[in-house]
């Protein structure tokens, strides 16, 4: 496991240049996990996937398995000392949230390297409870104008931390929780690998609760 700091408060924590090696959390469809494959073989990110962990079978499981990912299904929460030997195993730089249900305590040496993507603009309609459609139909409850979705660092609580990048779409009359999910998760596919390729090379910094650019 790589430990040196090559930036003071830089997200990057590794010491050379090879790609970041990726543990991806799911639970649900598997398309975040899809796209990041997608960017990854399109060199689009500098990366690669070595541990997929669901928290039940579910299609997100079959996807990585056709996608040739090492994958565990691990129901309920993870013991602590399963993912910490899980993670030691495949020296995982970064823990990406796809689609994961549960909250994941932050495993020893990952603070700042949980990331998760959410569908909407944090901090509103975020926390427990609030995933799948049920982001989108508060959105469209609540009458707001504009959606859209949220790359934060993650910390021992659901759909909190620093934000990374926010991408913004509106909402359009007539729209349902499904017409709004889907442009949503069209803004997902651009925003997570961007966010991601931001923090891997360390142009971002951690102060408190922003995520700032380092100045070159
Ligand atoms: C995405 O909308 C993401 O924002 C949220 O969970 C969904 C995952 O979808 N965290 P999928 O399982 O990748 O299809």
């Amino acid at each position: 496991m790589t430990a040196h700091r090559a930036h003071k408060n830089s997200t990057d924590h590794t010491p050379c240049a090879r790609p970041k090696r990726l543990a991806v959390l799911l639970s649900g469809g598997g398309r975040t996990l899809a796209n990041l494959q997608h960017c990854i073989d399109a060199h689009e990110l500098d990366a690669s996937i070595k541990l997929v962990i669901a928290s039940r079978q579910c299609p997100g499981v079959q996807r990585a398995r056709m996608l040739g990912l090492h994958t565990r299904v691990l129901p309920g929460d993870i013991p602590r000392d399963t993912l910490v030997q899980l993670l030691a195993e495949q020296e995982i730089d970064w823990i990406i949230l796809a689609g994961y249900a549960r909250l994941l305590p932050i495993p020893p040496g990952y603070e700042n390297r949980v990331v998760n993507i959410h569908p909407s603009l944090l901090p509103n309609f975020g926390g427990p409870g609030m995933h799948g459609m049920r982001v989108h139909e508060a959105a469209l409850a609540a009458g707001v104008k504009v959606s859209g979705c949220t790359v934060h660092l993650c910390d021992n609580e659901y759909d909190t931390g620093p934000i990374v990048l926010q991408r913004v779409c509106p909402v359009l009359e007539g729209d349902t929780a499904e017409t709004l999910a889907q442009r949503v998760f069209e803004l997902e596919k651009e925003a997570y690998p961007a966010a991601l390729s931001m923090l891997f090379s360390g142009q971002v910094a951690v102060d408190g609760p922003n995520v700032r650019m380092i100045k070159g």
